[in-house]
């Protein structure tokens, strides 16, 4: 049809869907390990939008009575560059005094949405805070933050699909790739 662009465009696969799946499974025991004692308190909280497929995937493979909760955050900033300043767009629907929270991030780029969770939820006085983040970016780091469970560190390139957007598009892309320059 004209006008048509082709689905999906001609991005490199960097992990396949099945390639995710295993580092998932393996992320989701060790996670169930570490939790086996707190479960009925452990809550994960997905930062929106780049998270929830991921996060979809990974509470699977926690087996404990874990609960869910979301938090929307926008960044101010150019599209391809975070500055730190965010706001919260849809915050969580409740407390999480005394629970052991577990951030799932789809990717930590510069570190300073991550800055900014964790010091926004230490002031909700949670048991615990962890990160779990699928992605690393380690080559643009300004803020070092604590990944405490993390799935693959990538290029300096960016990433999409499985969650990932450009603009918005391609997060039901069920691979990540990169636009080869
Ligand atoms: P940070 O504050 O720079 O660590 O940026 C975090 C957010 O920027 C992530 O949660 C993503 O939503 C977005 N982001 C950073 N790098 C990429 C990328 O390569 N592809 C898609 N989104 C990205």
């Amino acid at each position: 049809m004209a006008g048509q662009e082709t689905f999906p465009p001609p991005f490199k696969t960097l992990f396949a869907r099945t390639e995710l799946d295993a580092r998932i499974a393996e992320l989701g025991a060790e996670i169930t390990r570490d939790y086996q004692d707190k479960g009925e308190d452990l809550v994960l909280i997905g930062v929106l939008k780049g998270s929830v497929i991921f996060m979809a995937d990974l509470c699977r493979a926690i087996n404990l009575p874990l609960s869910m909760d979301f938090m929307g955050i926008a960044s101010y900033g150019d599209d391809t560059k975070s500055s730190g300043v965010v706001q919260i767009t849809s915050d969580l629907s409740k407390s999480i005094e005394g629970k052991h929270v577990l951030i799932v991030e789809d990717i930590i780029d510069t570190g300073l949405t991550a800055h900014y969770l964790f010091d926004n939820l230490a002031t909700r006085h949670p048991a615990s805070v962890k990160l779990c983040s699928l992605l690393h970016k380690p080559d643009r780091t300004e803020r070092a933050v604590q990944i405490d469970y993390l799935g693959f560190s990538v290029p300096n390139k960016f990433v999409v699909g499985y969650g990932l957007d450009i603009a918005q598009k391609y997060r039901n892309l069920d691979f990540i790739g990169y636009v080869e320059e």
